[in-house]
């Protein structure tokens, strides 16, 4: 039984072992590859073991990335926010410039630093999957989400909002849903850090599902200037309605009997004429 047990222990190691070592190997190659891409195009403002950098007066050029994790390298490079070009109020997203490959294993490196939240997966955050009804309960529960975490900076409809300092929050329609995960998951810049012990993956999905089913949403109520709210609903209230009101007072005021009575001199002529 003992020879047995230490054969079939030995056995299984062997089948086993080798596969391990292969994936911790490959594990190793991407972190490596990471690194490389990593000193490149982002030690400079994130040191080159992603320590941080401060300049001579004390300001970051940029934060320092251990505990980052996987998931907001992923959100912030695969948005194109990172590299970012200069310090400024906002980290814009702009096109990226790395592939997805280059990207995991920039994220890999990074999660390498200290434990992070990883890149999530596809079932994490895809929608396709849910029927109609069950889509509709999502939509419901997103929404209740939404309007309680998320309104006060990207508005009601998502179309975003001025933040302090001269940043702003972005629209969030017509975000892919893998970054309106990350987003929530690692709280960009100024926004909150909804984790998944405060938002559990399947309500992150609700309100993903919940902000898809805005970009569908046909605008009830007529116009919807860009949804965005009592600013731009007043101006347009101000600049066409009262803009129209003045326009047909000038319209009343010059078609009256009075200003078409004629000059004197034209009386004084057709009366000479008669
Ligand atoms: C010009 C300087 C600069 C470069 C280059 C740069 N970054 Fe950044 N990075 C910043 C700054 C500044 C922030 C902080 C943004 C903020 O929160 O306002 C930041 C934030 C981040 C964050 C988010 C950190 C957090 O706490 O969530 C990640 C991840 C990141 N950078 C990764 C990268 C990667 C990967 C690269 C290279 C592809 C890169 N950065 C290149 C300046 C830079
Ligand atoms: C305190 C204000 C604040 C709150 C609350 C907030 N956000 Fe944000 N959000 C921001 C800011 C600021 C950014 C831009 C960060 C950047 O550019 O690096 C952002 C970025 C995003 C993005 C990325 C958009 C893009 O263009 O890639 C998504 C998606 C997002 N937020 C979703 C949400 C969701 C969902 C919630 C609620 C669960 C939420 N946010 C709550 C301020 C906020």
């Amino acid at each position: 039984m003992l020879l047995l047990g230490l054969l079939v222990t030995g056995g299984l190691y062997a089948t086993l072992a080798p596969a391990t070592a292969e994936e911790t190997s490959n594990q190793e190659d991407l972190v490596a590859e990471g690194r490389e891409l990593f000193l490149l195009g982002c030690s400079f403002c994130h040191g080159q073991n992603g320590e941080g950098v401060l300049t001579q007066e004390g300001a970051q050029l940029g934060p320092a990335l251990a505990g980052t994790g996987a998931a907001a390298v992923d959100f912030q490079v695969g948005t194109g926010r990172m590299p970012l070009v200069q310090t400024s109020a906002q980290a814009p997203s702009k096109p990226e410039i790395y592939s997805q490959d280059q990207i995991d294993a920039l994220a890999a490196f990074v999660a390498s630093l200290g434990p992070g939240p990883a890149i999530p997966e596809e079932s994490d955050y895809s929608t396709e999957g849910l029927s109609p009804e069950e889509r509709a309960e999502a939509e419901a529960r997103g929404g209740q989400i939404f309007l309680t975490n998320c309104t006060a900076c990207h508005n009601f409809a998502g179309s975003g909002g001025a933040m302090p300092r001269g940043g702003y929050a972005p629209t969030i329609r017509g975000v892919d849903p893998k970054y309106i995960y990350e987003a929530m998951l690692t709280g960009p810049q100024s926004m909150d850090n909804f984790s998944n012990g405060n938002i559990p993956p399947e309500s992150k999905r609700d309100v993903i599902a919940y902000i898809e089913s805005l970009e569908e949403k046909p605008g009830y109520g007529g116009f919807g200037l860009g949804g965005l709210g009592p600013v731009a609903e007043g101006l347009f209230a101000w600049v066409v309605g009262v803009g129209s009101l003045v326009g047909f007072a000038i319209w009343i005021a010059a078609h009256t009997t009075r200003t078409s009575r004629k000059k004197k001199s034209e009386l004084a002529a057709e009366g000479a004429d008669a």
